[in-house]
């Protein structure tokens, strides 16, 4: 089976991907591989990575930046509390990162910052020679997309998006089915990003939960800049949870792509229904417009003839789901339900099972490796899965196993949403990102239990 590691060289060799890795880095046989870290932006999930990275014994946090005082302060009592050394702090408005980015001590970057400062920083990180591990999403428009690919591919530089749902645990044990043939072949896919976050898109910082009608400038997190987008966009804006673990299955990129998109909007209420429950109709925010509508469904097919189906739920009162769903030829498991019904092996024809104990006997290598050190870690232990698998690909030298192809690929379906809303629900041509290199790759995420 061939590694990451001589799928790059095999790649390089090819022409089909990355040529040059970058001098600074450690290899995996040096007697103290450490991953020398810089973290751009450490709000609310920032300081989850870097938490996690403090608790590791093959990181050195060298250097921290952010535009608020009151995150970094949050950031450097959790150094303390590692009793690990105080990083640098950067401190020094928007473009302060580009002083870290300067410091040649560190191997790789963490980006995460709002959504519209991940391109700029993304293409600055790759051109100074560092590893990108970015939040989610990368790209939000075509145009930031492709700058993405040609930057990876012109510097050598890897970028992962740090799509934590593709190490979910049950994704990951029914992604092991997929590739043990449970499915059969596979034939329609659904996820999506179905989460009530009127609470977050409105937070003034004093009830740790959110809450009260403000954003913007007197918001907390992600209600500063979050909400925002939800006043001027209309799309799925949010897509990569949904579509990563799906897009892994159906090896997008990887003999498979993506090929037309269209997308439905509803009309918008439940933000403004949500301002003037909370404050009242006397308060400023009840005027405000908001464009995204409450849901927003996506549908994309594929050259091999799936199709997947996508929705973007926030703003309206619901319990969390991501509402996967994975359907083939022999059977069907869909998260929401938590159940499965494969033909022939489940109980009773046309009745669905729990599908607990079918999760169990197919949990993924790699979880049963490493499912001690995950737990604790942020949603469910994923985030610690996702931060491992790039902090290893920094050691290895290799590139990483979600990289800029899937990265720009994921994100590009929020501008294409928003296209296909704008021309009233016009079928939209998928550009491919690889630029033919998707017929040659191979799927080589989570093929073992190595990262
Ligand atoms: N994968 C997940 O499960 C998950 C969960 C939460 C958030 N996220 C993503 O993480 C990212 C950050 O979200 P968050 O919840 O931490 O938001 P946040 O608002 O808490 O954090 C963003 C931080 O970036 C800082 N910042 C803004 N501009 C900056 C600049 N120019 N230079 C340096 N720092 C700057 C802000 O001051 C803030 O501290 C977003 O992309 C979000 O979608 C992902």
């Amino acid at each position: 089976m061939a590694t990451r590691r001589n799928f790059i060289k095999t790649s390089a060799v090819a022409g089909l991907g990355f040529s040059i890795l970058p001098s600074n880095v450690l290899l995996a046989k040096d007697k103290a591989p450490k991953v020398r870290l810089g973290f751009i932006g450490v709000g609310l999930r920032g300081q989850g990575h870097l938490d996690l990275a403090l608790k590791r014994n093959d990181t050195e946090v060298i250097a921290i930046c952010d535009v608020q005082q009151r995150m970094i302060d949050m950031s450097l009592s959790l150094v303390t509390k590692s009793g690990k050394p105080k990083p640098q702090v950067i401190l020094n408005g928007p473009y302060g990162y580009k002083k870290l980015l300067e410091n040649k001590d560190i191997d790789a970057v963490i980006i995460s910052t709002p959504w519209e400062w991940h391109t700029v920083m993304c293409l600055d990180a790759m051109n100074a020679k560092k590893y990108v591990g970015c939040e989610v999403i990368t790209g939000m428009t075509l145009e930031e997309c492709w700058q993405l690919v040609h930057t990876s591919e012109r510097t050598g530089m890897p970028l992962m998006m740090l799509e934590n749902v593709c190490y979910r645990r049950d994704v990951m044990a029914v992604l092991n089915m997929v590739r043990q043939d449970v499915f059969g072949e596979l034939v329609h896919l659904q996820g999506g990003y179905q989460h009530d976050l009127r609470e977050v898109k409105f937070n003034d910082g004093k009830n740790p939960y959110g809450g009260g009608a403000e954003f913007g400038e007197k918001g907390f997190s992600e209600a500063q800049w979050r909400t925002q987008h939800s006043v001027y966009r209309d799309g799925d804006l949010y897509p990569t949870h949904g579509i990563g673990p799906v897009a892994v299955m159906i090896d997008i990129n990887r003999g498979n792509r993506f090929t037309q998109l269209v997308s439905y909007s509803t009309k918008a209420r439940g933000l403004h229904d949500y301002v003037v429950k909370s404050d009242g109709t006397d308060h400023p925010n009840a005027k405000v417009n908001f464009k995204l509508g409450d849901v927003v469904t996506t549908m994309i097919s594929t050259t091999n003839k799936e199709t997947i189906l996508l929705q973007h739920d926030t703003n309206l009162p619901r319990p969390y789901s991501l509402g996967f769903r994975v359907q083939g030829t022999k059977g069907i498991w869909m998260d929401v339900n938590k159940s499965i019904y494969i033909e022939g092996q489940s109980a009773k024809p046309h009745q669905w099972e729990d599908a607990k104990a079918w999760l169990e006997k197919y949990d993924h290598p790699l979880w049963k490796k490493y499912g001690n050190d995950a737990s604790g870690a942020g949603h469910g232990g994923m985030d610690w899965f996702v931060l491992n698998a790039f902090i290893e690909s920094v050691k290895r030298k290799a590139n990483t196993p979600q990289d800029v192809y899937d990265a720009v690929t994921w994100s590009a379906i929020t501008p294409l949403s928003e296209s296909s809303i704008q021309l009233g629900g016009e079928s939209v041509e998928f550009p491919d990102f690889t630029q033919g290199k998707w017929m040659y790759r191979k799927n080589e995420f989570a093929l073992d239990d190595s990262y």
